[in-house]
């Protein structure tokens, strides 16, 4: 099996996104690769975070690796918060500062689509090459379920009648905008292995 390097430090993601590489690829977080400190964010694209943290990891490591950026584009808001989706509420901001001020900025607002945009940036031999993924839903008036991370409790996914944060992780995984980026990063390592061997 191939190893990969998954630059995050959130533990959160690191648990959905080795769930779902489980027996197809061996993942190595940056603990376990002994890297430390925060990687640089600082692109106006999603794109072009993932590519900044991937290269941060393979100018350190020489290893092929794997970097995400997300983004909550929210319809009513001109696609905000976007790429500053982690910085919404400030610097150093929770989760819950984040949730407060989008559930604030949609306060009396009718129109609540939204969605999840995730690109994945796969650097192989020094080559950076993309996927993406999106999950289409509406923003909630209010929390509900504990499960997951950021954003969760107010996103309810088109189709479902729970938020993100009432559902067990595999369901999350099969329909959210980083399960379907990364299944389509599966499909291409599935392929690529095959024409290797
Ligand atoms: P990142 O830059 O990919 O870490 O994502 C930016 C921000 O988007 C995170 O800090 C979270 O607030 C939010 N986010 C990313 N993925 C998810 C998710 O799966 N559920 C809810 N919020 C998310």
């Amino acid at each position: 099996m191939r190893t990969l390097i998954f630059a995050t430090n959130n533990r959160h993601k690191l648990q959905e996104v080795s769930e779902m590489l489980k027996g197809i690829v061996d993942i190595r977080s940056l603990a376990e690769m002994g890297l430390e400190g925060d990687i640089p964010e600082t692109a106006d694209t999603l794109q072009g975070n993932a590519l900044q943290k991937a290269q941060w990891v393979y100018d350190r490591t020489g290893m092929d690796c794997f970097a995400d950026d997300t983004g909550l584009e929210v319809e009513a808001l001109g696609g905000a918060p976007g790429v500053y989706s982690a910085r919404y509420a400030g610097e150093h901001c929770s989760f819950d500062d984040n949730i407060d001020k989008l559930l604030a900025a949609l306060d009396g607002e009718i129109n609540r689509r939204a969605d999840f945009r995730t690109v994945i940036c796969l650097i192989e031999n020094g080559e950076p090459r993309y996927f993406e993924g999106r999950v289409d839903g509406v923003i909630l008036t209010e929390r509900y379920g504990k499960e997951g991370f950021g954003y969760d409790p107010v996103f309810l996914p088109d189709r479902f009648a729970v938020s993100f944060a009432e559902m067990p992780l595999e369901v999350k995984n099969s329909i959210s905008h980083r399960g379907r980026a990364v299944q389509a990063l599966v499909e291409y390592l599935s392929e690529n292995q095959k024409t290797k061997r």
